[in-house]
């Protein structure tokens, strides 16, 4: 036992962990996500605890993503950088409850947009260039709320470079940027699309995310995003794009993240509750091969319950 243990290769612990929460607005929220068994939407009340459970176990980065009313929604997404936003502002009170916490915000249109689609739409097509300057409104509006580090996950072209300049430009040249640098069209986002309704109204993502058949173009995506300023690289699903992240790893010297998408944890939860898989064996072998493969940091929905597995 003691030589297996000096020799294991991969290790892991709950310092690598990210963990993905769903924010609405209002007041004792915590609704169960129907196709993503044991995660919920919360209010800020609840989560506020929740948080500190985490944070206690030593899970302290969380991605936040809000859940918003359809009624907030409109074509440029004005939403996700107004006064009012419950997201801006759920940020900030857990920046000040919580000084140790890290939070890592999503910059992209789907949540506020009523096409749902990560950039802006105009006759069926996405208009990239004009999505931009939305992309860094939002971004601005999150930095000023106290985030930590900003999440591009709507895979529009030049965006790193043009949100590192914007965010310059207003003195957050501290901010790091988590790039969404391969991230795939994938059909494992269907759980999260249902946590936030935000399925595209028509269409597909295919214009702007990677073809799952390509692997080369991993690295023209990479370099890009390396180049305009990234300070992560992101891989995205994780668990059919092992290959991805070994490659990304082997070629950049900056950390790299995988996020264990919706899809690929609901297939655990659902085996499990079945009784057909060991949820704790599954799920560590899942995170232990993510890391393997050469992931820095992982965003999964299993964070806390691993976190609490790890504690025992
Ligand atoms: C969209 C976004 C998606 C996810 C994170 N940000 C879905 C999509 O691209 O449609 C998926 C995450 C998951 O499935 O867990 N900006």
């Amino acid at each position: 036992m003691a030589i297996r243990a000096m020799v294991e290769e991969t290790k892991i612990g709950a310092e690598h962990l990210i963990y993905p929460i769903f924010l609405e607005d209002g007041k004792g929220i915590k609704t169960e996500i129907k196709s993503l068994p044991n995660n919920y939407r919360w209010s800020l009340d609840l989560l506020i605890p929740e948080i500190e459970q985490c944070m206690n176990l030593g899970v302290k980065t969380f991605d936040l993503f809000p859940a918003v009313s359809e009624e907030l929604k409109d074509q440029t997404a004005t939403y996700s950088y107004a006064e009012e936003n419950f997201y801006l502002h759920a940020i900030r009170k857990l920046k000040e409850s919580f000084p140790e916490i890290v939070i890592m915000s999503d910059v992209a249109m789907d949540p506020y947009s009523s096409d749902g689609h990560d950039g802006l739409v105009q006759d069926g097509r996405i208009l990239n260039d004009e999505t931009l300057p939305i992309l860094a409104k939002m971004a601005i509006a999150q930095a000023q709320a106290g985030v930590d580090i900003i999440g591009p996950s709507d895979m529009m072209d030049g965006r790193v470079g043009y949100l590192r300049e914007e965010l310059d430009a207003k003195g957050y040249t501290d901010l790091s940027i988590m790039s969404y640098t391969a991230k795939y069209a994938s059909a494992f986002y269907g759980p999260f699309r249902d946590a936030l309704n935000s399925a595209p109204k028509s269409g597909d993502k295919k214009t702007y995310q990677m073809n799952p058949a390509n692997k080369r173009e991993a690295l023209i995506e990479a370099e890009l995003d390396f180049n305009e300023g990234a300070d992560f690289l992101m891989v995205k699903p994780a668990l059919c794009y092992l290959d991805i992240i070994h490659l990304l790893k082997e070629n950049f010297n900056v950390p790299i993240t995988a996020y264990n998408v919706s899809g690929e944890c609901a297939m655990v939860y659902a085996a499990s509750q079945n009784g057909w898989l060991n949820y704790e064996a599954t799920m560590s072998e899942m995170l232990l091969s993510i890391r393997r493969a050469g992931a820095d940091g992982i965003l999964t929905y299993f964070a806390k319950d691993f976190a609490q597995l790890l504690k025992r």
